[in-house]
């Protein structure tokens, strides 16, 4: 039966959500109007939250009793991510983002740093209030851990010979990272510290195949649907798993395209390279490769004991595998 992500995956943590919510807009205001109004811009186009309900999900996997503390660390997480796609979208001069013009086109790139920078202070801000030191150490080592993973991104821009496991620490620094400290977080939060392996390991494996079927949808959704604009990758010369799975896949021409699109970047051959990650199996390949990561996620869960709420978990791994947005 079809995942209902209200139903199998809300529904446990619907209350703490609702006061999440509440306090990213209490943690956006600030005296500075600007400051504010580019903040809301971002946080009020909606996102899917996933972060923030991971961590909620796994506090209660934890069994925390009191929840008041989860819930702001939940939402720091989701400033922490919308601090990051703020800055994402300068760094890849993207125009679209959750259905909306981006804050560096709505506004400028100074602008889009300088508050990007201010979300990611006010975070951090918050954290210290939860009073727990291990907390911030680790929050502070991975937030340098995923500042690192897009500065190796930026290395790998414009080169056709990464290969698959130089992507994987790409993607485990820009990406899973955060996904690590929102389920850590909350088993530090709670206490358990056996629980911060198998949650950081659920996590890691999660926010791979998520970041991998995000880099297939780049090539094969549309922006009406995805809320961003697909070709952003070519664009600007990235060698995600679709184009480093058709290089292995092709010869001839069609291999020279691909290393051709990468190399010089841009997106006036974009239907060609659609046209050959789509019949060269490499999107099969990535599929298959979520899917692996998604099971190793999985895996890692039944270190946890059974609940509701580790059942939410697993649900929404395997929803994010049928993501199209
Ligand atoms: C976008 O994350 C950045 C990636 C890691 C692919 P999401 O797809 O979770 O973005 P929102 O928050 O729903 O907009
Ligand atoms: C997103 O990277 C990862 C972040 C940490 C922001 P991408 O550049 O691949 O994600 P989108 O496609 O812009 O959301
Ligand atoms: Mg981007
Ligand atoms: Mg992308």
């Amino acid at each position: 039966m079809a995942i209902d992500f209200k139903l199998d995956i809300l529904a446990p943590v619907a209350d703490d959500f609702a006061e999440m919510d509440r306090l990213i807009n209490e943690g956006i205001s600030s005296k500075v109007a600007l400051v504010m109004s580019v903040s809301k811009h971002v946080v009020e186009a909606g996102g899917k939250r996933m972060r923030p309900i991971m961590c909620l999900l796994a506090a209660h996997a934890c069994g925390v009793p009191d929840m008041v503390q989860a819930q702001k660390l939940a939402a720091i997480i989701e400033m922490l991510h919308t601090a990051t796609l703020v800055h994402d979208d300068v760094v890849d001069e993207s125009g679209l983002r959750r259905g909306k013009p981006t804050a560096n086109a709505t506004w400028n790139n100074q602008t889009a740093v300088l508050v990007g920078d201010f979300l990611i202070s006010r975070a951090f801000d918050l954290l210290v209030d939860l009073n727990s030191m291990v907390l911030l150490k680790d929050f502070s080592t991975g937030t340098c851990e995923i500042a690192e993973g897009e500065v190796l991104q930026l290395q790998a821009q414009h080169q056709p010979d990464t290969n698959e496991a130089t992507y994987l620490s790409i993607i485990h620094g820009k990406t899973s990272r955060l996904f690590e400290l929102a389920t850590e977080g909350a088993a530090i939060l709670a206490g358990k510290d056996e629980y911060r392996e198998p949650l950081r390991r659920f996590a890691g494996h999660f926010g791979n195949a998520f970041q991998i079927i995000d880099d297939i949808l780049d090539y094969t959704s549309d922006a009406e649907t995805l809320g961003k604009n697909i070709g952003d990758d070519l664009m600007e010369g990235k060698p995600t798993l679709p184009l480093i799975s058709a290089l292995q896949n092709t010869q001839g021409e069609q291999h020279a395209i691909i290393r051709r699109s990468i190399a010089t970047g841009g997106v006036s051959e974009l239907q060609d390279v659609i046209a050959i990650v789509q019949s060269s199996g490499a999107l099969e390949y990535c599929q298959q490769r979520a899917h692996e990561e998604t099971g190793h996620a999985i895996a890692a869960l039944h270190h946890l004991p059974e609940s509701p709420y580790r059942q939410a978990l697993i649900n929404l791994a395997q929803m994010a595998l049928h993501r199209i947005q």
